[in-house]
């Protein structure tokens, strides 16, 4: 991509793109995470916002759309919406398996293909390692016949970060997804630094900690004076700039249907990361104003 067909960004910084491990392909570091906000009853939700959210997502360089079957209609809703609006081809779209048994699991594969109206499904992983050995041969067999790119594996609980560690070294997996934010650190004393070491990607899930409850913690506190003259204006976009700068981490998948905070999200991924200092900074900062008295 040149400099005149790079996509513009409300901000006119750059886009800070990561390798995937062990390729040359770059992602844009903010993705967009589906669960519950794009899982609607109709195929065209009232007020166009969530086709007004993936044209500006996709406006702004994004790429990584990350879905599942456990979100109810979002990969529907979201392939839709994506053929509609004539943006199919700049998506990597990633899913994930979410049942047990060989059948159940090819039916379910395959469906996720025809919801996102897609022949080629970029990332496919694994929800929570739910019968993971049944599901893996299924998509290996499809990346080697060019439908699949990528193989991951996620879940959300820390209790199973140690099995998340110990088939990042298999290597079969290109990525692992888990829950990583201002709130919830543990991943970067275990997973990150396994994945770092493995030439494993990272797709941090929850980095806003699913919403209200950390947006709540920090209602009516300033962000740090430091943090705006990087372009982190709104809590959002420090706590997405957190996420995207620890060095393991290749894109973060806040999820919105709402079109200004698409906006203040993808403004989180141009510019610069912080340093390993203002990471250390951010984490003591927060953890100050929001200590228990
Ligand atoms: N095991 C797994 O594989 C697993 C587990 C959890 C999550 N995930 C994936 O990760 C994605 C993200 O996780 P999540 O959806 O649980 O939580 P999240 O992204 O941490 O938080 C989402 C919430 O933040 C709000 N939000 C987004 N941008 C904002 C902004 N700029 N300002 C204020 N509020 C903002 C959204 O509301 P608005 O719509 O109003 O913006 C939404 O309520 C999921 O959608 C899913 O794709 C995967």
């Amino acid at each position: 991509m040149n400099n005149k067909d790079k996509p513009p960004t409300s901000n006119n910084q750059p886009v800070i793109r990561k390798l995937i491990p062990r390729t040359s392909e770059a992602l844009a570091a903010i993705g967009l995470g589906t669960y519950s906000v794009f899982d609607s009853p109709v195929l065209q939700n009232k007020d166009g916002s969530m086709g007004q959210t993936l044209k500006i997502f996709v406006e702004q360089g994004g790429q990584i759309i990350d879905s599942s079957p456990m979100y109810g209609n979002a990969e529907n809703v979201v392939g839709d919406l994506l053929q509609k609006l004539n943006l199919t081809k700049k998506i990597f779209y990633a899913t994930k398996v979410w049942t047990r048994g060989i059948e159940s699991g090819r039916r379910q594969i395959s469906q996720s293909f025809k919801y996102f109206r897609t022949n080629t499904i970029d990332l496919f992983q694994i929800h929570n390692l739910l019968d993971w050995k049944t599901h893996l041969p299924t998509i290996e067999k499809l990346k080697d016949e060019g439908a699949i790119r990528y193989v991951g594996i996620t879940h959300y609980h820390e209790g199973s970060y140690p099995e998340l560690e110990k088939l990042i070294k298999t290597k079969l997996f290109d990525f692992v997804q888990l829950n990583y934010s201002i709130l919830e650190r543990e991943a970067a004393n275990t997973v990150l630094p396994t994945a770092q070491f493995e030439g494993v990607g990272v797709i941090a899930n929850r980095p806003f900690a699913s919403g209200s409850s950390l947006f709540q913690m920090v209602k009516d506190k300033p962000v740090p004076e430091w943090a705006t003259t990087i372009g982190c204006q709104e809590w959002a976009q420090l706590f997405l700039k957190y996420v995207i700068s620890h060095p393991a981490v290749t894109v973060a998948i806040p999820a919105t249907g709402n079109p200004v905070h698409m906006s203040q999200n993808m403004a989180a991924g141009t510019g610069s990361l912080l340093s390993d200092d203002e990471q250390k900074e951010f984490e003591k900062y927060f953890d100050h104003i929001t200590a228990k008295k």
